[in-house]
């Protein structure tokens, strides 16, 4: 197969950086948390720019629970402002929202606001915004799994397809781009069965100052990328 010219239907985004930007600052971790989200604004409307129809963004792991009270409580009050004060324009702009995760843990008010916003924007067209929080690759594919055991589905019939129906978005194609920011080379238990055949790209950025060229540079490099699917 040639290299293709095509630009990524769907792009998955470990934001990683946070951290390390805050403290180049001198400032709290929470405060690079929260150049993160302006981050986020950014790229998705360099996303539209550049007509990548599906984002994926990994903004809190089922690991991260394991940060300080200070941290997770700060992150978890960023996520519940930041529907509060950005969800309207993502719907204005007719972006349809997914929330990819477990809900356990969360916090009532957050998961209400969070499926209300599934719900509002379940008939937008124009681009497709998973937010994949509070989640993890392994524990998506143990709730496949348990939902196969619940439904009585007989060993024969579990394939490949009956796991990911079972996925927590199987309408979603997989991602056909991975990009990682702050020059960290591991997926961190994102999108793993989605990401099986999906093109790696790690920048040394720092999710806070990740913009549209960085974004351009990294489509631009997956279109000098030869994609085989295990084939010749
Ligand atoms: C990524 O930034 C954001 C989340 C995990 C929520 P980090 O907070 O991991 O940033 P670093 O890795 O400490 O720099
Ligand atoms: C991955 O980043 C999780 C998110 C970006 C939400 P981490 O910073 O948690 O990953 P590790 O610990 O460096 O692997
Ligand atoms: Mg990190």
């Amino acid at each position: 197969m040639s290299p293709s010219p095509r630009v990524p239907h769907h792009v998955g985004i470990i934001m990683d950086g946070n951290g390390r930007w805050a403290k180049l600052q001198g400032k709290s971790v929470n405060f690079g948390h929260r150049a993160g989200v302006r981050a986020i604004k950014r790229v998705m409307y360099a996303c539209d720019d550049l007509g990548i129809e599906v984002l994926s963004i990994y903004a809190f792991s089922t690991e991260n629970w394991s940060r300080s009270r200070r941290e997770v409580g700060g992150l978890m009050r960023l996520f519940e402002e930041t529907v509060q004060k950005e969800f309207d324009e993502l719907h204005e702009r007719g972006i349809r929202v997914y929330i990819s995760g477990r809900r356990d843990g969360l916090s009532p008010h957050l998961v209400r606001m969070l499926e209300d916003a599934e719900e509002r924007t379940r008939d937008n067209r124009r681009g497709v915004l998973n937010v994949c929080l509070n989640y993890g690759g392994r524990a998506e594919i143990v709730d496949a799994a348990r939902r196969l055991v619940a439904e009585g589905v007989a060993a024969e019939a579990v394939d490949e397809k009956a796991i990911a129906e079972r996925l927590y978005v199987p309408e979603l194609a997989d991602p056909d781009l991975v990009i990682r920011t702050a020059n960290e080379s591991r997926l961190s238990n994102f999108l793993l069965w989605q990401s099986a055949y999906s093109e790696f790209y790690v920048t040394r950025t720092l999710w806070p100052d990740f913009d549209k060229p960085d974004l351009e540079a990294a489509v631009a490099e997956y279109q000098r990328r030869e994609r085989r699917f295990g084939g010749r």
